[in-house]
């Protein structure tokens, strides 16, 4: 079923992250419209305000592999509680996946949906350029 692949793939990310600052491990899955699923992780760096978020990362090596419509973003942290996107990474979804279904999985299998609309209402975007 691709909804537990996609979750078994946020996962395996989490254990690629790169974050020797915050020891906080997050892991990302992005579900394409072809079925196939991108990962990502968190990189952090020493300049700490070069950190890159899990979701982000996902986002960017689907876009940069030419990927355009994104399904489900699924995204991991190894605890109880759910991990939610930061605002940042609101601001990139709501720009380059706005109807994803969002996914927020925990360490109990528990899933949590939600969707850009609701983590970003009154949002700012490309449409405001223009008007
Ligand atoms: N982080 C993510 O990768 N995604 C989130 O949704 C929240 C925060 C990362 C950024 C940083 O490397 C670490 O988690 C602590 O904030």
């Amino acid at each position: 079923m691709k909804e537990k692949e996609l979750i078994n793939q946020a996962i395996a990310a989490s254990k690629m992250a790169y974050a020797p600052y915050s020891k906080f491990h997050v892991g990302a899955a992005l579900l394409l419209e072809n079925g196939e699923i991108i990962q990502g992780c968190n990189v952090e760096n020493a300049s700490y305000g070069l950190c890159n978020c899990a979701e982000r990362t996902a986002l960017f090596t689907a876009i940069a592999a030419g990927h355009k419509k994104f399904i489900k973003l699924a995204v991991y942290v190894d605890r109880a509680a759910f991990t939610p996107p930061c605002g940042a990474c609101r601001q990139v979804i709501h720009e380059l996946a706005p109807g994803v279904e969002i996914l927020l999985i925990n360490n109990r299998g528990e899933i949590k949906r939600t969707s850009d609309a609701e983590l970003l209402p009154l949002s700012f975007g490309s449409a405001d350029l223009e008007a």
